[in-house]
């Protein structure tokens, strides 16, 4: 991991400072209100330690994908009472981004006060990374802190240029962030075992490219197991499976074996006619076994207990993706039994694990664990992107 600059790498008393504040608030939304935090939460301590020691605040996020054009519902004033609410604090709404309102409404603030800027994709310059769009807007700040690891794998104004005009930190949430990841993929304590899952090996490739050159050990659930299983000539009746991929699910298992990584795939499967809660049709079976008319919608039990044997023997472990249909019961059963074993090593302190993107946030809080596991990233897009061994430009900038 290349060096950064953190908030520790500033004057202590910030006082009459501008700090500008890229951050993650495109919170999910029903019915015009937030439904989930946790972005918000993720970058209180950052907003809070600035304010505290006397840096004027002004946050800029994007919300939704508005494409260079003003819409009212994705105002970023549609999340202030909710990040209000989170930091239990007052915030300034500024309804531009830069120009005289924007230096009026921050000559206002006082020090340790916090303004939230309009959506940053209210302007093609934001998605252009437009370097005279970037100016405008370092105009306003004396320093730049990045918060927003789930937007670094966007080259944009506020994600990447502003880094390049300003003094560049990293905030304590992307601190965290880029420790985890780095202590997961980038520097590992061996062996490294890595849960990829999910419906697709098309979404996943580079991915699994990646990780196959990367790991010890690469378990392979979901529905992309299926493919691998195709692959090796297994019949999978008809289970959700990219028959078209054989060919570079083969590439992957040999590029596997070359760089010495074991690749696991299940060797017995619970199946079912079809797709429901606890279906009539449920039964366990070897994967020689599924009949024609029944699909693979979970990992076995036999199979699930010899990957918590895998996760014994390593020291790291890296998981994208459930290892079932784990959000219909009883197809949930690996995905919680695997997740409570990787939490319980974590506990006992003998294995690192980080997990992320998409659906893994949400498979492992069913399973009761998110607390239990060393790091969970909240990025989907950007956390796929780091899995696939890129460089994000957000992250680039900040170590320039
Ligand atoms: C996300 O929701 O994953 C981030 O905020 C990035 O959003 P984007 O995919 O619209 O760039």
């Amino acid at each position: 991991m290349s060096a950064f600059k953190t908030l520790d790498d500033l004057p202590q008393d910030l006082t009459g400072q501008r700090a500008l504040v890229r951050v993650d608030l495109n919170l999910p939304m029903r019915d015009g209100r937030a439904t989930d935090l946790t972005r918000a939460r993720a970058v209180a301590p950052t907003i809070l330690e600035l304010s505290q020691r006397g840096a004027k605040v002004l946050l800029l996020a994007h919300f939704g994908r508005p494409k260079g054009e003003r819409h009212s519902t994705l105002s970023l004033s549609e999340v202030l009472g909710a990040v209000e609410g989170v930091l239990d604090k007052e915030i300034m709404f500024i309804s531009e981004i830069h120009g005289p309102v924007t230096a009026q409404a921050i000559d206002i603030l006082g020090p340790g006060d916090i303004g939230l800027l309009e959506n940053t994709r209210f302007w093609p310059g934001e998605e252009a990374n437009d370097p005279e769009f970037a100016k405008g807007i370092a105009a306003h700040g004396d320093f730049y802190v990045n918060d927003a690891f789930s937007a670094a794998h966007r080259a944009h104004a506020t994600t990447e240029g502003l880094a390049r005009l300003l003094p560049a930190y990293a905030g304590r949430a992307m601190e965290k962030e880029l420790k985890a990841l780095d202590a997961a993929l980038g520097n590992p304590e061996p062996p490294v075992a890595a849960v990829v899952g999910g419906a697709k090996v098309s979404t996943k490739l580079a991915v699994l490219e990646n990780l196959s050159r990367r790991v010890q050990h690469l378990i392979i659930g979901g529905g992309m197991a299926n493919t691998f299983l195709a692959a090796n000539g297994v019949d999978v009746g008809k289970s959700l499976c990219e028959h078209d991929l054989t060919d570079t699910v083969k590439d992957i298992l040999a590029a596997a074996d070359e760089a010495g990584c074991t690749v696991h795939l299940p060797y017995d499967v619970v199946v079912a006619k079809e797709f429901s809660a606890n279906p009539d049709s449920l039964r366990t079976c070897n994967v020689h076994e599924v009949a024609e008319d029944e699909m693979i919608l979970d990992i076995g039990p036999q199979a699930t207990e010899a990957l918590g044997d895998v996760l014994k023997t390593c020291a790291t472990l890296v998981w994208n993706g459930p290892l079932g249909a784990f959000e219909t019961p009883p197809f949930d059963a690996a995905t919680v039994a695997l997740a409570k074993t990787a939490a319980a090593l974590t506990q006992d302190g003998s294995l690192i694990s980080v997990a992320g993107g998409g659906d893994t946030v949400a498979a492992l809080a069913h399973a009761g664990v998110e607390n239990d596991v060393t790091y969970i990233s909240t990025a989907g897009g950007a956390f796929l992107e780091w899995m696939e061994g890129k460089e994000l430009p957000g992250v680039a900038a900040l170590s320039a």
